[in-house]
Formats: C-alpha cells, structure tokens, sequence
C-alpha cells in the first residue's frame, strides 16, 4: 500500500503536488491550540499499518516542533509502521559550535531529537558550514536537494550579464554553482564577512571594478536580519555598481529585513518558496516532488 501524506503548518500545496504526481491519499490531522497555549492533536484518518509521510514548514521553529513530534508520536502509536519528514527549510543548524562555554550545540541536540521521532528526512539546503554533512548529525537517511538549478535558471531568463556575489566564504559552495550552471564564463567572486554580533556584520568586496558592467546578482542561503545582504548592497551601490538583485534559498526575514534591504538599494529580492513568503519567486515543489518516488 502506498504513503498516506500529512500537511502540517501551511504546506498544503506542495502535499497536493506530491498526492497528485503519486496518487498519495491525504490524512487528516487536527490541530488546536488550548487557550493555555498547549496543543490539542487528533489525527482523523487510519495510519494502521501504513507509512506516512509528513510535509511541514519549520521556519520560526519553536511552537511548530512540539506538534510536529506529538503527531510523530501518536501516528506511532496508532500504528504507522514508517515515518518520513519532508522539511523544505531545515531549522537549527546555524548554531553548529560552541562557542563560548557552556552553550548549547543545538544543531546536534535537533538532529538527535528528529531522529528520534523520525524514520528519514528530506529537505533543501541544508546550512552545512562546520557541520560538513547530515550524516554527521542525524542517525536516520537524510535526502539534501539542491536548488542551484532552478536558481540558475531564473537568472539566466530574467538577468543579462550578471556577476555572480557570494557574501562570505560558505556560499562560495553553492555560488561557484550557480555561476557555473548560468554560464561556463559566468563570472562570480565571493566576499569576506565577520559577524560581529546577530544584528552586525562587517562585508569586504574584492576587487570588481572590471566588472562595472555587469548586473551584481547576490546569492546566499538564508536571509534572516539581512544584515549580510545589505551591507553588500550598500557597498556595491558605494562602487556605483546597477543596483543588485538579491537571491536567498530560505526566506527567513526577521521583521522589517525585507522592507529594509529593498531600501538599501536592492532592485529586487527574490526567494525559492521553501518558506512562505511575498518574494517567492523560484518554485522548487518539483524538486521534492521527484525525491519522493524512493520513498513509496
Ligand atoms: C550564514 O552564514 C548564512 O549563510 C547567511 O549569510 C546568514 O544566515 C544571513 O543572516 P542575516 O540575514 O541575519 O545576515
């Protein structure tokens, strides 16, 4: 028998697009918010005996998991005999040190509680930095998709002679690719950040002047406070530079970032919906949906 598929926290249409590609029923599961703020779960349709899928979005973390691992739980409970996370944005890796003693590594205590509930994972860009892979965290199969492809594409079709910016040296990973997907001479060129603090960080540009002609496409993983982002707009606009495009994968966008780095000068700013949200503009449904098929 095939996956009965859940939707949890707003991901109904990338459920649907997986239901429909492989004719998946879809479960039904309550969720109610007590007026105490605990939560009410009751999952409607019968698992018994069959492996589930679950879809949800894990952006502002903390009130989704609590539900996500009680429905894990109880799916369990009732006897699902397998089940699958698709998470698009996978939350908890940033913090992937100590650094100063005493603090919580919590990228490692997240993976050890998934895969704890969980059977495997897929999910899209993971922020891999000292952590090098899932493996090295997560004891269940981890699928990492990557939307290189689809970010390439669209600025192939919408930008004429771009320079491709990476703001710190993690990116190079995923720049370095796009840049190369564009266009074998695409050229790219990668700065150099220091974070300071959550809410300032410090951006040097390498020499660009040669490149005065080209439209500066940034592209990083996240964009949280955009602090990254818009100190590299702000210096780019500096060097007299087109205004740049700013590319993320996940549209984190702390209050006010968005609205605040189209004002720094930002012509556009653009997102793969792996969150929700009003700059989504490179769909990346398909590539989960096709990742799937080993799973049924
Ligand atoms: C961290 O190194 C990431 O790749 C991003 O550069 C970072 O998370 C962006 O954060 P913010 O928007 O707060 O500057």
């Amino acid at each position: 028998m095939k996956p009965m598929i859940f939707s949890l926290f707003d991901t109904l249409s990338l459920t649907a697009a997986i239901q429909d590609k492989y004719e998946l029923e879809l479960g039904e599961v309550i969720l109610h918010q007590f007026p105490d703020q605990e939560t009410y779960l009751k999952i409607s349709s019968n698992v018994k005996d069959r492996k589930i899928i679950v879809a949800t979005h894990l952006d502002k973390p903390n009130p989704k998991i609590l539900p996500l691992l009680i429905f894990a739980e109880t799916a369990r409970d009732l006897g699902a005999t397998e089940i699958g996370l698709i998470a698009p944005y996978l939350p908890y890796m940033r913090q992937d040190k100590r650094f100063t003693p005493g603090e919580a590594i919590s990228s490692i205590s997240f993976a050890r509680l998934l895969s704890h509930y969980f059977n495997w994972m897929t999910t899209i860009d993971p922020h891999l930095h000292r952590i090098k892979t899932l493996n090295e965290i997560y004891t269940i199969p981890t699928t990492i998709l990557h939307s290189n492809d689809q970010i390439a594409w669209w600025i192939k079709k919408h930008i004429k002679n771009p320079l491709i910016i990476g703001p710190d040296k993690e990116s190079e990973q995923w720049v370095s690719n796009v840049a190369k997907k564009i266009n074998m001479d695409t050229p790219y060129v990668i700065a150099e950040k220091t974070r300071k603090g959550e809410r300032e960080v410090e951006v040097s540009i390498p020499k660009i002047e040669s490149y005065k002609n080209c439209i500066p496409v940034l592209i990083d993983d996240i964009i949280s406070t955009g602090k990254t982002m818009t100190k590299t707009v702000e210096q780019l606009i500096e060097l007299q530079f087109k205004w740049p495009v700013c590319i993320a994968v996940h549209a984190l966008f702390d209050q006010g970032s968005y609205e605040n780095l189209l004002s720094s000068g930002a012509e556009k700013v653009i997102t793969c919906n792996t969150i929700s949200h009003p700059s989504n503009e490179i769909d990346i449904t398909g590539l989960i949906v096709d990742s799937i098929e080993s799973h049924l």
